[in-house]
């Protein structure tokens, strides 16, 4: 069969699981197969693919089918202006996340050498992402998961800032190193109905560990916050992404816990998403 006999096949069967683009995911899993670029695979459609790689293709295809993320298929997701390595272990880099990396880059004057910490860090993709644009600062990043923490250190050397993040596997609530200048953090925030109705793509696959925020969504949200107000300098920033609906929960109980809110920023759907705020 050749590639475009190949991507006809793939294409029809993935349109009978509703799978939302397949066209674009049968094109990238062919391109992983055969390790080239898409755009080679449009321009040489008549070449055949060998038995081996044929196989290959049909088992990426069939873990397709049954909705597993592209990103899990493919091992990797770009984020920021890097690609992440990523496997079932982590959340997948969201890019309405990029928000808190521009929103803690404000904060981060470009030659001051700040002490960061980033809370459920699962692939590394904000802590990386950080210390790339600002070299001078040192992170730590924590998460319970001791296989995130794997991948975000697998990240941090394909980045080559390994030296410059320290990645400890605890729970935020066990987390006993001060004085940061600045936390960020994505928790896990949604709540047990919105769970149910979550697509089964991230339902099924992506980890619970990083989705369920408890029956009201806040659980971790409290304790980030109420952890990091022992673990900031006074004045030290805590930036936190949320759930869309949790603006008004979450400032007050940034306000009932001495923080004052900077500023809330909107996702690329204008949602908000993103709370700066500042421990007094
Ligand atoms: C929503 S994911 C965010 C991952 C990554 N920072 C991102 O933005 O793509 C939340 C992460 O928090 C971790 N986590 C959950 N509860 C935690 C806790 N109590 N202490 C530390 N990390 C926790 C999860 O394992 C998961 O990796």
């Amino acid at each position: 069969m050749n590639y475009n006999q190949i991507l006809k096949d793939g294409e029809n069967f993935l349109k009978t699981s509703n799978i939302k683009n397949p066209n674009l995911d049968t094109e990238l899993i062919l391109s992983k197969v055969i390790n080239k670029k898409r755009e080679d695979i449009l321009l040489n459609s008549n070449n055949k693919l060998n038995n081996t790689d044929l196989i290959k293709f049909k088992k990426y295809i069939l873990r397709r089918h049954y909705k597993e993320p592209i990103a899990y298929i493919l091992g990797y997701k770009h984020f920021w202006k890097y690609k992440f390595l990523t496997n079932k272990s982590v959340l997948i880099p969201r890019p309405d996340t990029e928000l808190i990396v521009e929103e803690t880059l404000k904060h981060l004057p470009i030659n001051k050498s700040k002490k960061i910490l980033d809370v459920g860090t699962g692939s590394g993709c904000i802590a990386v992402s950080l210390i790339k644009e600002r070299p001078k600062c040192a992170a730590t990043a924590i998460d319970i998961s001791r296989k995130a923490i794997n991948v975000a250190k697998t990240n941090a050397k394909l980045h080559q800032v390994e030296n410059k993040i320290n990645f400890i596997n605890i729970d935020i609530d066990k987390f006993k190193s001060y004085n940061y200048d600045l936390i960020i953090s994505n928790p896990p925030y949604i709540n047990s109905v919105e769970l149910n109705r979550l697509d089964d793509e991230i339902k099924f696959h992506e980890p619970m560990l990083a989705l369920s925020g408890g029956s009201d969504g806040l659980r971790d949200l409290k304790k980030v916050i109420t952890r990091s107000k022992k673990l900031l300098k006074i004045n030290g920033r805590l930036i936190l992404e949320i759930g869309h609906k949790q603006k008004n929960q979450c400032s007050k109980i940034l306000n009932e816990n001495g923080y004052y809110i900077n500023q809330i920023s909107k996702d690329l759907s204008g949602k908000d998403r993103c709370i700066v705020s500042t421990k007094l």
